[in-house]
């Protein structure tokens, strides 16, 4: 695990002693007097999974938008490919493949003919094009709906075909901001196991974002939390997790809801957090399991209050995140997805 903004990033075309696919040096993004993306840094090794894990506003999209060309960099230099996205930016277009966090396929074309548009954008030759529409309409289950016009897919199959856009030219390197985000839980574990099927398929390198713990945990080989614009940690899910280890988690659950319940846990010796889950629950961060649960157990009968439960649960990259941030993510503050308006004219 190397926490931490100021980590060097690796140099010399390794990542971690594999080949380099992207490399971001000291990397900034301002907008006006707002820093969005402050002086981060991190590598991405050829063939793996990379998740940027964050909140809301954490600067996600605007690390992809800045590794994929969509928007200026302020300073430091972003390499993808072996290609500066400031100096070659058509040669990293090249070889990267994006899904961008609005689902963006026109609703009224076919599926066929969405991909036919990227295929033709992205100057797939004409004798190519059907073959790598055939192959990537099977390689996401599309097949049989090559015909349907895309406003009748389901919100899982959409985000399948824009999948199967992102890749319609054979890249090299994929970037998918929040590829699950607004899907059935159902849905998402079909795009996890897509996606995991295609990353060795296709020999890919996959950096995507997301807020989902489990979607980081599952998915990735290592994750980036990111949040205010700051790479705080960085590394595999099991070492992110050891990384807060000496922490403990204890579970409680009291009878009666009370106000002063948080200040009270907090103030027990060894205790880092407390996060209060509602209905009486807490989570309770602590150095000392065995410890904070004796202590949680005498305050509660000095106090004449009932514990209804009381457990000690391993290390989650919840914990990892509230370590790192001192807040809690939740997938509660996710956004609805955004959906591209249909044209006008076109039939509800
Ligand atoms: N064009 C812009 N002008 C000014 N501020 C911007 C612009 N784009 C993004 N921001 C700000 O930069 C910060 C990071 O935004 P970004 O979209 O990268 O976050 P994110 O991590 O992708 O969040 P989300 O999970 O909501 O997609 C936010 O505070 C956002 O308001
Ligand atoms: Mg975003």
């Amino acid at each position: 695990m190397s926490a931490a903004t100021n980590a060097p990033p690796a140099l010399n075309g390794n990542c971690g002693g594999k080949p380099v696919a992207i490399e971001v040096q000291h990397i900034v993004k301002r907008y006006g007097d707002f820093e969005a993306v402050k002086d981060v840094n991190f590598c991405v090794a050829e063939g793996e999974i990379f998740g940027l894990l964050g909140p809301n506003g954490a600067g996600k999209s605007t690390l992809i938008r800045m590794m994929t060309t969509l928007i200026p960099v302020t300073a430091g230099r972003a390499l993808v490919a072996g290609h500066d996205v400031s100096e070659d930016p058509d040669d990293v277009r090249r070889m990267i493949g994006v899904i961008p966090q609005a689902l963006t396929s026109d609703q009224d074309l076919t599926l066929e003919e969405n991909l036919l548009i990227y295929a033709k954008l992205y100057g797939v030759p004409r004798e190519q094009r059907k073959k790598n529409i055939d192959a990537v309409l099977e390689a996401v289950d599309l097949t049989k709906w090559r015909d349907a016009q895309t406003k009748t897919l389901s919100g899982g199959m959409r985000r399948r075909l824009e999948i199967a856009r992102g890749l319609v030219h054979n890249p090299r390197i994929f970037f998918l901001d929040e590829p699950t985000t607004g899907l059935d839980p159902v849905s998402r574990i079909a795009v996890w196991e897509m996606l995991d099927k295609l990353k060795t398929s296709r020999n890919l390198t996959m950096l995507l974002t997301t807020h989902y713990m489990e979607e980081a945990d599952k998915l990735c080989d290592r994750i980036a939390i990111v949040d205010h614009g700051n790479l705080v940690a960085l590394g595999t899910p099991v070492e992110l997790k050891n990384s807060v280890a000496g922490a403990n988690v204890v579970e409680v659950h009291f009878d009666r809801e009370d106000d002063e319940w948080q200040g009270r846990l907090e103030k027990i010796e060894d205790v880092t957090s407390v996060v209060p889950e509602g209905s009486g629950f807490y989570r309770v961060i602590t150095k000392s399991g065995s410890k904070t649960t004796m202590q949680i157990v005498e305050l509660a009968a000095s106090l004449g209050e009932t514990l209804t439960s009381l457990s000690v649960q391993n290390t989650t990259l919840d914990d990892v995140f509230i370590h790192y941030t001192g807040r809690q993510l939740r997938d509660e503050q996710v956004k609805p997805v955004f959906m591209m308006p249909p044209r006008p004219g076109a039939q509800p």
